[in-house]
């Protein structure tokens, strides 16, 4: 992975506020952080085992709605199993469809509220998925 591939595609997922390449190089040298995926489609998780949070998740716009998301973050979570990670959280804007869709159908529930957490006003939906080491997911 590049880290200004990575970045370009977080700015374009997220209208212009990504985070800077520097930010996803000083990630990638991270031996605590996780980014799987591929430059156009990918996730950042925090790793405090038995825990992991996804940081941030994006798709680039001219590759959403093809199930790219879906499919790495199954196979990210089967990852995770494997490296021993039991709960994986993570924070969504109320007003993210496609986001909370995207989790829900991966496993995670939601388990707290944050109210008018995002500048915006949103709230946040907290979620987590309990890994099974069973089955990888
Ligand atoms: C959220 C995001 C990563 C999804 O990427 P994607 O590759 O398009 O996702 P997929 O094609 O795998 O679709 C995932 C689910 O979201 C649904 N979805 C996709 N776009 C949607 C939309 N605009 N509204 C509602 N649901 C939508 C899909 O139908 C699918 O649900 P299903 O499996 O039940 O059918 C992408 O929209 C994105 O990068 N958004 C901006 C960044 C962001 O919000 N990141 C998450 C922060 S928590």
């Amino acid at each position: 992975m590049i880290a200004a591939a990575l970045a370009e595609t977080h700015r374009l997922a997220f209208d212009g506020k990504g985070w800077p390449a520097a930010d996803f190089e000083r990630y990638l040298g991270d031996t605590t952080i996780l980014i799987h995926g591929t430059d156009t489609c990918f996730a950042v998780f925090r790793l405090a085992e038995p825990e992991a949070e996804i940081l941030t998740l994006a798709t680039h716009p001219d590759a959403q709605g093809h199930g790219h998301a879906g499919s790495m973050l199954r196979g990210a979570l089967d990852a995770l199993a494997r490296a021993k990670i039991e709960t994986v959280f993570i924070e969504v804007a109320d007003d993210n469809a496609a986001a909370l869709a995207l989790y829900a159908r991966a496993g995670f529930a939601q388990f707290s509220t944050r109210c008018n957490y995002y500048a915006n006003g949103a709230s946040a939906i907290c979620m987590k998925a309990v890994l099974s080491p069973a089955s990888g997911a």
